[in-house]
């Protein structure tokens, strides 16, 4: 096979059909090798902040292996399982003994999907069925099922042209430093859809506490939180957190729900749960929620094939493990805020670069047009896209957006580094970010020229 593939090469059906792609063999800590040699920096987790133990974890290969000796799989609809019940007991002692249960699912999108039909139906148990509708910020991934897809407010740049298969959420503009930095706005915009709309109606708000690939690192002020918690207890409806991505240490607590002043009812989580070595994402609602279910129908009758299954679970507890026994989630809360400093550091006075964030391992860099130093780069440029292809040539794997179209971020690149990245590593990954956006902005700077904002377009 040759070291990169294209869509005329190949029986995959590619994501992108113009996209050569590499072909990875193997990976290392935070290296990934490709079949031609090439050896990658990886700043991404696997590229969607998933591996955040890094590649090739023995002790999680090994429990793998082990448990798919033993058996791999069989279907929780009629069995449990030792790897399962010990995996829901840890995630809540150990990462979050505020819930009282765990389901699991595969992915982040069938978790999230499984948030909305449990807060849904916590409201019918309770006697409650007009209660529905999810409200949530705009400029989110929540996944791409339709009913997630639905939620993360894009609609030019990620819900076309599949609109009318979504249901119809509300959405707020998210409460950015540039859109709204005291959150009053969309404290305001949710009274506005609460008194257009029955309140008894609603049933859950939907968020990323903490966001990853749409706004990487950004989290609302205070005051939204604190907004946010008091209407939920007013009106009644539920609150779930997103943490699919925030969860699991990345932002140096188990969750990011710890860090913020208010109390989510159902919070999922997934990559770094997994961290790579199986498919695996959890649900984890408080006791409240399961109440309402064991004093009504007693069932919550969704599944899917993969759900709590043994070689999955085994995976996240062996992973679980190595976060604990290496006290991976004290390492990421006490070297984050260093990380940050030293990439704001090597990015001062790039003419395209706004806002850098971080929050643990969990970095984001805001690119903005040199000539006022704010405006969004020029939808054509697709900074997001040349940032990749240019890291990639420098030896970097990250990851960025561009959901310009839209009109509440610009282009946004993530950093998720693995929690076991050395100092060398880490040292290393921001040189070659830097040399990356010092490129770029070259091209940038060449390609807007003298033009005023607003006005160029790419050849
Ligand atoms: C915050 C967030 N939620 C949900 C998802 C969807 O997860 P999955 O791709 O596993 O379905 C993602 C995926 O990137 C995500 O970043």
């Amino acid at each position: 096979m040759t070291a990169t593939v294209r869509a005329e090469q190949t029986a995959v059906f590619p994501r992108f059909l113009d996209h050569a792609y590499p072909n990875i063999e193997r990976g290392d800590g935070v290296w990934l090798f490709t079949t031609d040699g090439r050896k990658i920096l990886d700043a991404c987790s696997g590229g969607a902040m998933v591996t955040c133990l890094g590649h090739g974890v023995r002790e999680v290969i090994e429990a793998a292996a082990s448990q798919a000796n033993q058996i791999a799989y069989y279907y929780n609809h009629h069995f449990t399982n030792r790897p399962q019940e010990q995996l829901a007991e840890r995630l809540v002692t150990v990462v979050a003994p505020e819930m009282a249960r765990v389901k699991f699912t595969s992915g982040g999108s069938e978790a999230n999907e499984t948030a909305i039909r449990l807060a849904r139906a916590y409201h019918v148990e309770r006697g409650q069925p007009q209660r529905w509708r999810v409200i949530s910020p705009a400029q989110a991934y929540h996944g791409s099922t339709f009913g997630t897809l639905a939620l993360s407010g894009r609609r030019r740049s990620l819900q076309q042209p599949y609109e009318s298969y979504l249901p119809a959420y509300f959405h707020l503009a998210p409460a950015t430093p540039r859109l709204d930095p005291t959150g009053e706005r969309a404290l305001a915009e949710l009274d506005d859809i609460v008194a257009k709309v029955d309140p008894d109606s609603i049933s859950a708000f939907f968020c990323e506490p903490v966001s990853a690939a749409a706004l990487p690192a950004y989290s609302p002020p205070k005051r939204f939180w604190d907004g946010l918690q008091e209407r939920a207890t007013r009106y009644g409806f539920l609150v779930c957190f997103d943490e699919i991505v925030s969860g699991m240490g990345r932002v140096g607590s188990w969750l990011a729900a710890h860090e913020l002043p208010i109390e989510p009812d159902i919070v999922t989580i997934g990559k770094g749960l997994g961290a790579g070595y199986a498919p695996l994402a959890a649900v984890l609602c408080r006791a409240h929620v399961l109440d309402a279910i064991a004093g009504g129908s007693r069932e919550f009758d969704l599944g899917h094939t993969w759900d709590g299954a043994p070689l999955p679970c085994a995976v996240g507890l062996a992973v679980l493990d190595v976060l604990t026994e290496r006290r991976l989630v004290d390492r990421v809360r006490e070297r984050g805020p260093r990380l940050l400093d030293e990439l704001r550091a090597a990015l001062k006075g790039s003419s395209i670069v706004g806002e850098v964030r971080g929050r643990g391992f969990l970095l984001g860099v805001e690119l903005v047009d040199p000539r006022d130093g704010r405006s969004f780069l020029p939808d054509e440029l697709d900074a997001a896209s040349l940032v990749d292809d240019i890291a990639f040539d420098l030896g970097l794997l990250v990851s960025s957006t561009h959901s310009t179209p839209d009109g509440y971020a610009g282009d946004e690149v993530l950093l998720a580094p693995a929690y076991t990245s050395t100092d060398a590593e880490l040292a290393q990954m921001v040189e070659r970010f830097a040399a990356t956006i010092a490129s770029l902005e070259r091209m940038v700077l060449h390609e807007v020229g003298r033009q005023p904002v607003g006005t160029v377009h790419r050849p």
